[in-house]
């Protein structure tokens, strides 16, 4: 007999990504925003050493990891939360936050973890179309703030669109939203976006306590099979509240000490921001080359459409039999467009080249 699940269960929508590898792993993996660099050198050291204390618990306070954060950002530990990645940051706060009859609102298309906040907590989901730019329509967004709103999420620089809002829009929306309506600022690719200092949002969190800047070691600093997130915030009540919700030891002993490490090495960060940048103007190029429009990216990733007289889903087959593993459009709920990570330059090539044979 099969089981029966909660009501709540069965509205939770699937991440596209939680299927895995339908056969053997790609071998140009571009769907997923990862990093095509491996962890540096001073970083598996570091695990390494960690490994040998596996027998113990790890910090559950993750002391030594907030106080490297609060030195780098300027924020003070206590206002700074840990994750098991940031997505676990994104869950907890919905869970903290949310309940039937409050309300969530964010911009959609945008992250796919973002649904989840609602169908977990019953809370109702409010979403706002992107402009014509595809980019977030913060002063539609503020129309749809009500007395029952409790969570507004902005995606900056935006996934899958992979396009940025300036920061004096994010302090002009900011200084509008009611002060007991929380903000998270998701800043998971920031540190691509070049329309500004991609810190310079950090300020905004000494005149606005309900403000979360959401960050992760995922993406710039290539640890994401590890999962390790934080978020920088405007007070210490959301930083409490979410390890009231949250199992203890959610962050691992090896990826608080990836994390310590991984601070220490600002160099490589610009060094890995300056090729992904490079080839983002190269792809870019050559897409528009192919025919297709492609949103201004901000981020490590660039969102393509393929024009009306193009199957998206002939064109993912055309790619993965070539060896090459994008995210369709499909999944992250617009049709007709292409996702893609940037690789390395050979793994660009490849995606190009096999791009080009099935247009
Ligand atoms: C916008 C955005 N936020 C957060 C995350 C989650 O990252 P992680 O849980 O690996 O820190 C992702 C991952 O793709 C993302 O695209």
């Amino acid at each position: 007999m099969a089981l029966e699940f909660s009501e709540r269960i069965r509205r939770i929508p699937s991440y596209p990504a939680a299927g895995g590898y339908a056969h053997d792993v790609p071998e140009v993996r571009l769907a997923s925003n990862e990093s095509p660099y491996p962890p540096l050198p001073a970083v598996r050291e570091a695990i390494k050493h960690a490994l040998s204390t596996l027998n113990r618990y790890p910090d559950p306070s993750n002391a030594l990891l907030r106080r490297r954060l609060s030195e780098r950002y300027g924020v003070p530990a206590s206002r700074i939360a840990i994750g098991n990645g940031s997505c676990d940051i994104l869950l907890a706060a919905g869970e903290a936050l949310l309940e039937p009859g409050a309300e969530i609102v964010y911009s959609w298309p945008s992250f796919s973890v973002y649904p989840h906040l609602s169908a977990a907590s019953g809370a109702r989901a409010v979403t706002v179309a992107l402009d014509g730019s595809e980019r977030h329509d913060l002063e539609a967004m503020l129309r749809e703030i009500t007395v029952a709103t409790r969570l507004v999420l902005v995606c900056n620089p935006n996934n899958p669109t992979s396009t940025a809002i300036p920061l004096a829009s994010i302090v002009d929306f900011v200084e509008q939203v009611p002060a007991h309506v929380c903000v998270i600022v998701d800043e998971a690719y920031c540190e691509f976006n070049l329309l500004g200092d991609p810190d310079a949002s950090i300020e905004l969190l000494e005149h606005h306590p309900n403000l979360v800047l959401l960050r992760t070691f995922s993406k710039v600093h290539g640890l994401c099979g590890l999962r390790a997130g934080f978020a920088l915030c405007g007070s210490e009540q959301l930083p409490r509240v979410l390890d009231q919700v949250r199992q203890p030891f959610f962050c691992n002993a090896l990826a608080q000490a990836a994390a310590v490490e991984a601070l220490a090495h600002q160099d490589a960060v610009i060094d890995r921001v300056t090729r992904t940048i490079a080839e983002r103007i190269s792809v870019g190029e050559r897409l528009s080359a192919l025919g297709l429009a492609t949103a201004d990216s901000q981020a490590n990733f660039c969102w393509s459409h393929l024009g009306p007289d193009r199957d998206e889903r002939e064109v993912m087959r055309g790619l993965q039999e070539r060896g090459v593993l994008v995210r369709g459009g499909t999944a992250l709920g617009c049709e007709g467009a292409l996702r893609v990570t940037y690789g390395t330059p050979e793994e660009n090539a490849r995606f190009l080249e096999a791009l080009a044979e099935v247009l």
